[in-house]
């Protein structure tokens, strides 16, 4: 799509480059522990004594970490009442990243098997918790109700940085009961508590009961959940109850430090009990920092600078080329082809789009662009309709013969899926075109809402992705010349009272705005970029499974709520994330949170593995338009995605299609350029006659 040889190259090694460097600095990383579950703690002592972290009285006793003292043997010289005790994992890990706003939490699954005893059948007493803490210190004066995690002077500061799970035995003035589980925050009085009595679940009953609990934190919809349910000493861990019984939004990266440990405490008090963890495992997701190679830096400092200098260059032969090219009489080729345009558009008076648009006020404004802007206005004389008025600047002007081309096609597209264009005015080198007016602007604008702000819903993102596909299909086969859109994205397709998709142009197209030739001007190097084929950067032309493969970026997008060039997971563009996750079994964890699970699994599925398909580096492989329009229906199958991203492979040993050789014959890399920048409309003859076919 971007014309001279030398700037298509240089574009290509500048993302590449920006992918090595990029790519290896931020991954997602997954630890998996497991302790007393393959290796019991009894014969393998020394070895837990050395990779764990055992504070004050705690010790590995009777195949458990026992984190108050326990009968320990004959000598018993350890007195049971008022102690704390804890256990690490003495291992960092990093639980967020980014600054406040930009925070990427960890994730992590806890789950253990406790069994918490009454040596004698007295009462039982204090607690036991799962907790992360900045370090391994053991507070002061943490026995009874604090839990071997606060004392008498540090409960409740913030800069403890604790956040624990307690499963509390004795009742304070505080606590609901002596049988529950609580959330707690730098505190033992917990931010939330759930009794246990009524899930037929008795902590320290009488005789020995365990239970296997799980403490599960979901970092991407910063949800904590403990579940727990009765087990037996040697018997298989039971299956993870369905319903929690204790479920709260948390944002850890309010409370923990950034690199934070995990680990158990536990107390006594005058009432004594053994708190014994006798199985751990841990799974902890985070994303970390990887080492930079220096050859990475080297390429990722040095070459791009070359590179941008290389591209500066090709901007600037383009932009010469087009000075030259500029023509005298502007005005009477225009006039003539807009006099002449088939069918409904009609001419407008200056004067009545002055008043429709209040003068062309600032307020009346919709978007601006290379091209001029566009303002909303309303039509007195015609019952007060609504139109968007878009006003060409003189420079865009320019660029007469892709203009030109673009109206006419435009002008004779109908189809209840693309924008139509309703009139022009020209007075003066002064040109406006009319078009609908769309009250629900760009879907962009509603995906990325501000916070707050009720988001898209599935049933309309579905409804609108559906649209666009008909409307592309339209495009590609129904309409008596092909036409490829080249610019399809996020902010290109609007959205009518009902939220209909009506793919189009104005707000963000730069169609005429041909001295600025690049990608990277467009909307910044990832938010257009995502949307283009791999192979484009090698042919600079676009086609209609060039076209597929923005729809595919839309797709993904649409359910994710992420725009295509997020950098996400670890990768440097969302559609690798989402290929990750398809991979990983759990390609739903790419739904965008904002629907808060109110979305259909089934549908969410297929679009993202159509978009997935559609995002196939290898462009015969992507599905064709009909295709796309009969699974969106639920008519047939979604393609079968690979579980790794196939390479992108230049020359593509595809078969041979109609449609690449008649454009590889036809489409000039000039008005590619200019298209990319680019109109959201402009045609290209795709039959075999398109020599004969005329546009207008
Ligand atoms: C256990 O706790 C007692 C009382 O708090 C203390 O005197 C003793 O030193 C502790 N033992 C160990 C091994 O830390
Ligand atoms: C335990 O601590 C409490 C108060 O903190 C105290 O009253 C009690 O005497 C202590 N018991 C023992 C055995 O040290
Ligand atoms: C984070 O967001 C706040 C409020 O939105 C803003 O004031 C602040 O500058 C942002 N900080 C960074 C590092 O972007
Ligand atoms: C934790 O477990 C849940 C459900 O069992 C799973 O979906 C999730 O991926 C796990 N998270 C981690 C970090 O292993
Ligand atoms: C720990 O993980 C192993 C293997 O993944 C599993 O067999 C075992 O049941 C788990 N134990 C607990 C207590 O969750
Ligand atoms: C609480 O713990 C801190 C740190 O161990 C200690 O400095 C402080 O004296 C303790 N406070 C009490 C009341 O024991
Ligand atoms: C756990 O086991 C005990 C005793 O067998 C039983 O009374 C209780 O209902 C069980 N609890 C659950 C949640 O299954």
């Amino acid at each position: 799509m971007v014309a001279p040889p030398g700037l298509n190259a240089a574009a290509t090694a500048f993302l590449f480059l920006l992918t090595i460097t990029v790519v290896r600095s931020d991954k997602l990383k997954t630890f998996k522990g497991s302790y007393g579950v393959t290796r019991s703690f009894d014969d393998n002592i020394d070895y837990y004594y050395r990779i764990l972290k055992l504070d004050k009285n705690a010790t590995i006793h009777n195949n458990a970490i026992q984190l108050t003292p326990d009968s320990s043997g004959s000598g018993d010289i350890v007195p049971k009442q008022n102690q704390s005790g804890r256990a690490f994992l003495p291992q960092k890990f990093k639980l967020w990243n980014g600054d406040s706003n930009t925070t990427r939490l960890a994730s992590f699954n806890s789950s253990f098997l406790i069994n918490i005893f009454r040596p004698t059948n007295d009462t039982p007493g204090e607690g036991l918790a799962f907790f992360i803490a900045p370090n391994l210190n053991l507070p002061l004066n943490s026995y009874g109700q604090y839990l071997g995690l606060t004392n008498a002077s540090t409960d409740s500061e913030a800069s403890n940085k604790i956040v624990a799970v307690e499963l509390d035995t004795a009742k304070q003035d505080f606590d609901p009961d002596d049988n529950h589980v609580g959330l707690n925050i730098n505190s033992v009085r917990s931010v939330k508590t759930t009794s246990l009595s009524r899930f037929g679940i008795e902590l320290v009953p009488k005789g020995t009961r365990l239970y296997n609990v799980w403490v599960n934190y979901d970092g991407v919809k910063k949800v904590l959940e403990v579940y727990i349910a009765n087990s037996s000493i040697d018997g298989p861990t039971p299956a993870m109850p369905g319903e929690p019984v204790l479920k709260q939004d948390l944002n850890l990266a309010l409370y923990v430090e950034q690199e934070s440990y995990f680990g158990f405490s536990a107390s006594t008090g005058s009432d004594i009990q053994l708190n014994c963890v006798r199985k751990w495992n841990l799974t902890v997701t985070s994303y970390v920092k990887d080492e930079v190679p220096v050859l990475a830096i080297a390429l990722g400092v040095g070459i791009p600078v070359v590179v941008l200098l290389v591209v500066g260059a090709g901007f600037m032969v383009v932009y010469l080329r087009k000075k030259r090219r500029k023509r005298g009489n502007i005005s009477s080729n225009i006039l003539g082809a807009l006099r002449s345009l088939p069918g409904t558009p009609r001419e407008f008076k200056f004067r009545d789009l002055k008043k429709a648009t209040n003068n062309f006020d600032d307020k009346f404004k919709l978007g601006q662009g290379g091209y001029g802007v566009v303002y909303r206005g309303v039509l007195p004389d015609e019952e007060n309709l609504e139109v968007a008025v878009k006003w060409f600047s003189r420079e865009s002007l320019k660029g007469e013969d892709d203009f030109l081309a673009e109206l006419t096609i435009i002008n004779r597209l109908r189809h209840k899926h693309l924008v139509r264009l309703l009139g022009w005015c020209y007075k003066n080198e002064k040109l406006l075109l009319l078009y609908e007016y769309m009250p629900n602007g760009s879907l962009d604008m509603h995906l990325f809402a501000e916070p707050g702000k009720q988001p898209l819903s599935w049933a309309l993102r579905y409804k609108i992705v559906s649209g666009v596909a008909s409307a592309l299909h339209y495009l590609h086969n129904e309409y008596d010349v092909r036409v490829v859109h080249r610019d399809v994205k996020a902010s290109n397709i609007m959205l009518d009272s009902n939220f209909n998709a009506r793919l189009g142009d104005f707000g963000l197209a730069r169609a005429l705005d041909n001295e600025k030739t690049s990608y990277m001007e467009a909307e910044g190097v990832l938010g257009t970029v995502g949307y283009i084929a791999p192979e484009c950067f090698h042919t600079g032309r676009a086609t209609q499974r060039s076209d597929v493969y923005a729809f595919g970026a839309v797709l993904i997008e649409v359910v994710c709520g992420q725009r295509p060039g997020t950098k996400i997971g670890g990768f440097q563009f969302l559609v690798d994330w989402v290929w990750f996750l398809h991979r990983d079994g759990r390609i739903l964890d790419a739904v965008d949170e904002r629907l808060a699970g109110d979305y259909v699994a089934e549908e969410a599925e297929r679009l993202l593995l159509l978009g997935l398909a559609c995002s196939h580096p290898i462009a015969h492989e992507r599905p064709k338009t009909q295709t796309i329009v009969q699974i969106l229906l639920g008519n047939m199958p979604v393609p079968h995605v690979p579980p790794f991203k196939p390479a992108f492979i230049w020359p593509a040993m595809g078969p041979i299609e109609d449609d690449d050789l008649s454009l590889a014959t036809t489409l000039d890399t000039t008005s590619m350029t200019t298209s990319n920048l680019g109109s959201a409309w402009s045609t290209q003859n795709m039959g075999k006659d398109s020599h004969e076919q005329s546009l207008v």
